[in-house]
């Protein structure tokens, strides 16, 4: 994607220097941060590039600039669309099984496309081996309730594990060599890295026909480096503006995207479950679905639906982690 020719205006969207008042020293500063083309600018904020050193006034003008070049010359989607092409991508959506017949039940049908999935729960609880095993079912076909593409798989944690991924899939009949090649890897070492790893996530679905998104976790490094009070405001918002382009990256490419989440001691809480989802409103309200895991009695797993606005309050179901990754409790026996 260098140029494209429209009946109005030809770009380079590479040239950032062909939006008035840019010259190369702002084109490093912005590079600098990952914006290297028009639609990099056209999607950052002015604050980002504030942060940069650029001045209020200047930052705005840029970003509404990049918007113009991109809408003059057709790259950019129109903002409004009719209700019909909605109804038209909301029947594209499509569902992965998780590996377990009660748990894809809980969530009508499986893990959706055109959503953020969240998985949240304490340590050991099982969000990893889900992530693991949707990475194995987003690759079977459609009639065998999978995504017939590849998966991203984002690890902040160091906890990906390909040999695993072997195992779920020769325990699956599936070739593991075969899996492990529709799986694209990225280490993620900080939160910095880790907004510049989404921001170019788009190429790479294009690139690899990816179907599955996977961020394990969305929260740690926010947590490792915002450390107190003062921090939270601008934490959040960086994990604001995170979540906004996964949920439009779903959309977009209709995709599945599924996130990790820690719980966190909620002091509030005298009855009941003493933890709390990290993230607080902002993921609240940027997940589609949410789903807490507990571990349960004999090793299985119980998943609860939390605030989800299309699914019945508090929906339950057990499952276990084996050798296939996710599976219904019943199949061990
Ligand atoms: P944190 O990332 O620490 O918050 O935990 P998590 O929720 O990601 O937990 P994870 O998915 O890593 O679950 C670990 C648990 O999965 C272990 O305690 C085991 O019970 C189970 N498990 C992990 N690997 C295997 C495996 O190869 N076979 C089986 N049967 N179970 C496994
Ligand atoms: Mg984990």
């Amino acid at each position: 994607m260098g140029s494209k020719k429209t009946a109005e205006k030809e770009v380079d969207i590479f040239d950032l220097q062909s939006i008035e008042g840019i010259g190369k020293a702002t084109e490093e500063k912005l590079a600098s941060a990952g914006i290297t083309s028009v639609l990099d600018l056209a999607a950052a904020t002015p604050r980002e590039l504030m942060e940069l050193g650029i001045s209020a006034e200047k930052a705005e003008e840029f970003c509404l600039k990049a918007r113009l070049i991109l809408m003059e010359s057709g790259f950019l989607d129109k903002e409004f669309i009719p209700a019909s092409e909605v109804m038209e991508r909301r029947k594209a959506l499509q569902r992965l099984t998780t590996g377990s017949q009660s748990l894809d039940n809980m969530l009508g049908g499986g893990v959706e496309t055109q959503a953020i999935t969240e998985l949240i729960g304490e340590f050991g609880c099982g969000k990893t081996q889900i992530c693991h095993t949707l990475c194995v079912t987003a690759q079977l076909p459609a009639d065998e309730r999978g995504l017939e593409g590849t998966a991203i798989y984002i690890d902040t944690e160091a906890t990906f594990r390909p040999e695993r991924i072997s195992q779920i899939a020769e325990a699956r009949g599936l070739p593991p060599k075969k899996i492990l090649d529709g799986i694209i890897f990225a280490n993620v070492y900080n939160s910095s890295h880790l907004q510049l790893t989404i921001k170019e996530l788009g190429r790479y679905i294009e690139k690899f026909k990816a179907k599955l998104v996977v961020v394990d976790s969305i929260i740690s490094h926010f947590r490792a480096e915002y450390v107190g009070r003062g921090t939270l405001a601008e934490r959040q918002q960086r994990l604001n503006d995170l979540l906004h382009r996964l949920l439009r990256m779903a959309q977009v490419h209709n995709i599945a995207v599924v996130v990790t989440n820690q719980v966190q001691a909620n002091p509030d809480q005298f009855f009941g479950d003493p933890n709390k989802p990290s993230g607080g409103h902002i993921l609240a309200h940027s997940s589609t679905y949410r789903i807490y895991i507990r571990r349960s009695a004999n090793n299985t797993r119980l998943a609860r639906i939390i605030d989800s606005p299309y699914h019945p309050a508090n929906a339950e179901a057990y499952f276990k982690i084996t050798e296939k990754g996710v599976e219904d409790l019943q199949e061990e026996k």
